[in-house]
């Protein structure tokens, strides 16, 4: 399908739309309210006296400094206790808890990028955790402004056994001041927007939205894995069969394919020698799903990513070369190759189909979840039915008729 997909693609020297800007696009003119200063300074100085304190009662080394200040600045409640009832145990947690203790109920923040990504780069030199460690899958959503479908997602993740099996972040445009009111306090999504800049189709800033995504999901430690998704973007399984089969896989599902036509190698730049030869460059559709330690190789490369931003600009597109690419050259063994999203290519052109309410019934839905539409791939070594847990391009109409399949698709809901 994905082949297929690459070469229809390829003869228009096509290019996905991705999280396609809607130019109707509604701005919605209500500022994002600013972050309450006093509490942040306050959850600063807080954090600085701790960090002294802590290591003098415990030992710890000065490399967990920027971690642990992290946790408590973001941490809204530990902002309203003085520094001295925190040092008397700190809501009743121990400092290790405190280290792994999810970040905070809001994803939002006022770190830069460059701070952003220092922070979310640290990663343990020990391989095992000496804590039971239950990993979560983030959900990460790349959109222009609401999420349409966000009502089906809320189904799905409403399957799910724990909240701690999963996390949700956004990034929409900045222009998009809505967010604050897109979501109730119950919605898996409040509150999951992440600090964002403008993004336009085919360019780079394509990619630097991604990473960003992907920094702001590594902040919180209990996410291992890390999938892209988009606002046209539906799931074609159950939260546990989409929790197994992403935590339970080997490889990180990243599309790549050497592809030697105008589409494919056509789109190399010799300017990206000597990091990258044109038997390296590959080319995958842009929706990822990435392991911990990947994502941190990603938001911390700075040898390829600038070269890729100088030098892969429109007809190469950055945003399906450059993961690619990188994950083909620094991590083979570790990619399956493929995406688990799925999408129709078959109309040709520079864009897929996008699927509306007329399209999507009982019919539809079974031809997504069998061999027809999953064709035939390999899963860690072994023959699979289950190929892709997710499928776009859905309009925003399908809502209704796909919360009607909903119980059909997820036994429950
Ligand atoms: C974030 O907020 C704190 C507290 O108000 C402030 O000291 C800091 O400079 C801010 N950082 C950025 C990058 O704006
Ligand atoms: C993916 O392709 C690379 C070559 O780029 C290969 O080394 C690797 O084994 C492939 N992965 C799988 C799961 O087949
Ligand atoms: C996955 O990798 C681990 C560690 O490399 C290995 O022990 C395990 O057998 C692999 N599982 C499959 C299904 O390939
Ligand atoms: C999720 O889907 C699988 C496969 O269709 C099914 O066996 C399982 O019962 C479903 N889980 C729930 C909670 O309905």
């Amino acid at each position: 399908m994905l082949v297929g997909g690459v070469v229809a693609a390829m003869d228009g020297n096509g290019k996905d739309d991705g999280a396609t800007i809607n130019p109707k696009q509604q701005v919605v003119s209500a500022k994002r309210p600013a972050l309450p200063l006093k509490l942040l300074l306050l959850a600063v100085l807080a954090t600085g006296f701790l960090a002294v304190v802590v290591i003098f009662l415990s030992g710890f080394t000065y490399s967990m400094l920027p971690r642990f200040s992290l946790l408590l600045m973001s941490s809204a409640p530990l902002s309203s206790s003085s520094p001295t009832t925190q040092l008397a145990g700190g809501n009743g947690k121990t400092p290790l808890e405190r280290w792994i203790t999810t970040p905070a109920t809001t994803a939002w923040h006022n770190m830069t990028d460059d701070e952003l990504r220092w922070a979310a780069t640290w990663h343990p030199a020990i391989a095992t955790y000496p804590y039971k460690r239950v990993p979560k899958v983030a959900f990460m959503f790349l959109t222009h402004g609401p999420l349409p479908l966000a009502p089906l997602w809320e189904k799905f993740f409403s399957g799910a056994t724990s909240n701690d099996l999963y996390s949700v972040y956004i990034h929409a445009s900045p222009d998009y001041t809505a967010a604050a009111d897109e979501f109730s306090p119950a919605s898996p999504f409040y509150r999951r927007h992440v600090p964002s800049q403008a993004v336009e189709w085919g360019q780079p800033t394509m990619v630097d939205a991604e990473r960003r995504l992907l920094a702001n999901a590594l902040l919180d430690l209990a996410n291992d894995r890390f999938v892209l998704l988009s606002e046209s973007c539906v799931p074609l399984f159950n939260f546990s069969v989409v929790y197994s089969y992403i935590t339970g896989s080997n490889h990180s599902f990243v599309g790549a394919v050497d592809d030697p036509g105008p589409g494919g190698r056509g789109r190399y730049s010799g300017e990206l020698a000597p990091e990258v030869s044109p038997e390296q460059w590959r080319k995958g559709a842009q929706w990822f799903e990435l392991h911990r330690d990947l994502a941190v190789l990603v938001v911390a490369d700075d040898r390829y990513y600038p070269k890729f931003r100088e030098h892969c600009r429109p007809g190469c597109y950055m945003d399906e070369h450059y993961l690619p690419t990188v994950m083909s050259v620094e991590a083979p063994a570790r990619i399956a190759n493929r995406s688990v999203t799925w999408v129709d290519w078959s109309g040709g052109g520079a864009h897929p189909t996008t699927f509306g309410e007329a399209n999507v019934d009982e019919a539809f839905l079974t031809r997504q979840t069998t061999v027809t539409d999953q064709g035939k791939c390999t899963y860690n070594g072994q023959p699979s039915e289950v190929c892709f847990l997710f499928s776009r391009k859905f309009a925003a109409d399908t809502l209704q008729p796909m919360l009607k399949l909903a119980p059909k698709m997820l036994g429950y809901g």
